[in-house]
């Protein structure tokens, strides 16, 4: 009987965790009051900067209503054996955001990158191949079934001339690929809301018409999609309009669907000093693209792909995001809650 309690009470612990939250939330970081702002603010939050950067976290938890694990939950991390999953990293990001009440995005499950080398290095049938991307699904989107709002079930199928990109899962699958995914996720997590995420899509040209067109077919066709995630990698002088931007999320709202600014950052060149007038133009860049989505019902949210720049993907020579290198803000945060409002 003592053994049999022993066990039941470290299988107990071990499902919460190993004892406790792995990433503190520094005392007095107060989360947005509800209705900050009209829009989840969404940040990327990666786990080794938030275990080692007390002001990464305090940022975040103090600024942003959503959070999208940067990396943890993609293929090479989160399955990185045929048979072994590991899902440490994300749980200990989700265990942070419903402490703090952030939604949840879960990123990504089907994507030519991040892929582990069992995925890659294998000659699959299309039968072996679809089995084991079903099995992925089903085993990652049922794991956190209940806590992510939202998943970027497929991520960048295109190439920038439309064309679906000739990777692993189109080579042997075919376009069904998608259907696959976004069926099993919905089977998954019936309730998670499945979104496609493409990059440089914001504006016309082919590869917008190719994934509109994708889009209305699979909604024509019962598939389950429900929206789309425009991810909005930019630069200072190289963003979209909020025109633009507008537009394109007209479209996709006009088929029905959902659309989120998924994954923004506004890289500032090289050459360029940090004057006050720089971050006043990264600023309106900001807060264009914000106003777009604040300006589109269908908008579910807008998500900086990272806190600070000293940890963006970028390098912090690229000073892409809210706060800077030293968890300061910038003026862009400033233009950001204001687009945002509630
Ligand atoms: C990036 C992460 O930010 C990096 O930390 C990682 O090394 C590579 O991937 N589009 C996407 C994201 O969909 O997953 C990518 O994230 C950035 C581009």
């Amino acid at each position: 009987m003592q053994a049999r309690l022993t066990v039941l009470a470290v299988a107990a612990l071990g499902l919460a965790g190993c004892g406790g939250p792995t990433i503190s939330v520094p005392s007095g970081a107060q989360p947005p009051p509800p209705g900050t702002y009209s829009r989840p603010l969404g940040m990327a939050v990666q786990e080794p900067a938030a275990e080692e950067d007390e002001g990464y976290v305090r940022d975040f938890v103090t600024t942003a209503t959503s959070l999208t694990p940067e990396n943890e939950l993609k293929w090479a991390i989160v399955h990185p054996e045929p048979s072994r999953y590991d899902f440490g990293p994300a749980d200990d990001l989700v265990d942070l955001a419903q402490r703090t009440g952030k939604r949840v995005r879960g990123h990504t499950l089907v994507w030519d990158q991040e892929l582990p080398a069992w995925v890659t290095n294998r000659t699959w049938t299309p039968d072996a191949l679809r089995a084991a991307l079903v099995e992925h699904i089903k085993t990652v989107v049922g794991h956190l079934r209940g806590k992510v709002a939202s998943w970027d079930v497929v991520n960048e199928p295109f190439s920038d001339d439309g064309n679906l990109k000739p990777d692993l899962f189109l080579r042997v699958l075919g376009p069904s690929y998608i259907e696959t995914a976004l069926r099993a996720a919905r089977a998954a997590d019936p309730d998670a809301k499945l979104f496609i995420n493409e990059l440089a899509a914001e504006r016309p040209g082919p590869k917008r018409a190719a994934l509109l067109g994708l889009a209305a077919q699979l909604r024509g066709g019962g598939v389950p999609l429900d929206g789309i995630g425009l991810q909005d990698h930019t630069t200072l002088d190289g963003a979209p309009s909020q025109a633009d931007l507008e537009d394109t999320m007209n479209r996709i709202a006009g088929l029905g669907l959902d659309v989120e600014l998924s994954e923004v950052d506004v890289a500032i060149p090289l050459a360029t000093a940090t004057t006050p007038a720089v971050l006043d133009q990264q600023a309106q860049v900001y807060g264009a693209q914000a106003s777009a989505c604040a300006a589109v019902a269908r908008c579910t949210g807008m998500t900086v792909w990272g806190v600070d720049d000293r940890w963006s993907w970028l390098g912090a020579v690229k000073r892409p995001l809210l706060f800077d290198a030293a968890a300061q803000q910038k003026p862009a945060l400033a233009a950001v809650r204001t687009a945002l409002r509630g």
